[in-house]
């Protein structure tokens, strides 16, 4: 690594919490890799004082910065100027320094599509079926839709969020692209038909392993393809069910590593190779 000195950039991450993040291992591998005078820390930003950190990060001369939970959608209104696709997910997880103020990007989705091609995962004219209706979900169907997925499928446990969601997708896509189902009503799906499905919820997160949305074998008998967006543990139960119908399960760990690829990219103007990549995950031991 480059030494710290009179030189150095600095990023970081906003977020509350910020102890277990990975960040800082991805940013300050990559500025090793690519022999660049960066260094990546965490910041915790209590409750109120998501503007000060902005102002404060800009007054410090900071390159950039990621955001994390809770302020992803919050930072929006401390901003410069949005990228048109983190403006249409909603949610904001980069922030990069242009003249005056930061633009705000999401490589979350980025991130997850990049992971998805290294994985051999097909979108385009894919019918697809999302567990869950948080902000995650929300940004998924976006992404879907700019990727080009014949058609989606919000299941959730509260079906009103599910049917919000596919409402507002429906208005940027001009049709009739995205609908609702309560996660219990899935046999109501055709029989013949098999879906790639994205696991967009926090069930089965570390500690709680052996937690599932849906537990019934027959709902994993309609899918061909299972990404769990959780990375921890590395083989979710969802991963295991789906596999155990006969299906491909991938965990989150490649779309991580790749937001931090891209956000990198866009402060630094380099361009991450994927030997860089290999070894930036060898660092976060996924
Ligand atoms: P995020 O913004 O990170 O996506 P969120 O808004 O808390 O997080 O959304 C979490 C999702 O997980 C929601 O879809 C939630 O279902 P509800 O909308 O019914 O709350 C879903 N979820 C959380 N715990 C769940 C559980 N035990 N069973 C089923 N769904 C669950």
């Amino acid at each position: 690594m480059k030494a710290i000195d009179g030189h150095t950039r600095t990023c970081g991450l906003i977020g509350n919490p910020v102890e277990h993040t990975l960040s800082p291992v991805i940013h300050n591998t990559l500025a090793e890799l690519t022999n660049i005078g960066l260094c990546y820390v965490p910041f915790r930003v209590e409750e109120g004082q998501l503007e000060a950190a902005v102002k404060g990060a800009y007054a410090l001369n900071l390159l950039g910065t990621n955001v994390t939970v809770p302020y992803k959608s919050d930072v929006i209104p401390f901003l410069k100027e949005i990228d048109p696709l983190a403006a249409r997910i909603g949610a904001v997880n980069t922030l990069v320094r242009t003249e005056g103020g930061y633009k705000g990007y999401n490589t979350d989705m980025p991130g997850l599509y990049r992971a998805m091609c290294a994985d051999g995962v097909k979108i385009s004219g894919e019918k697809v079926l999302i567990l869950g209706a948080g902000g995650v979900a929300r940004a998924v169907t976006v992404l879907l839709l700019e990727k080009g997925a014949k058609e989606v499928i919000l299941l959730n446990r509260t079906l009103e969020k599910a049917e919000r969601i596919a409402q507002e997708v429906n208005v940027l896509a001009g049709r009739n692209f995205a609908s609702a189902m309560a996660n219990e009503d899935y046999g109501k799906l055709p029989a013949d038909e098999r879906y790639l499905v994205i696991q967009a919820t926090s069930v089965g997160l570390h500690p709680h392993d052996e937690d599932v949305v849906i537990e019934d074998r027959s709902f994993y008998e309609k899918v061909h393809t299972g990404y769990d967006l959780i990375f921890n543990p590395a083989r979710t139960k969802f991963m295991r069910l789906v596999e155990e119908q006969g299906g491909r399960a991938f965990n989150g760990a490649k779309m991580l590593l790749y937001q931090g690829i891209i956000a990198y990219e866009l402060w630094t103007g380099t361009e991450v190779s994927e030997e860089q990549a290999r070894l930036v995950a060898e660092a976060m031991q996924l």
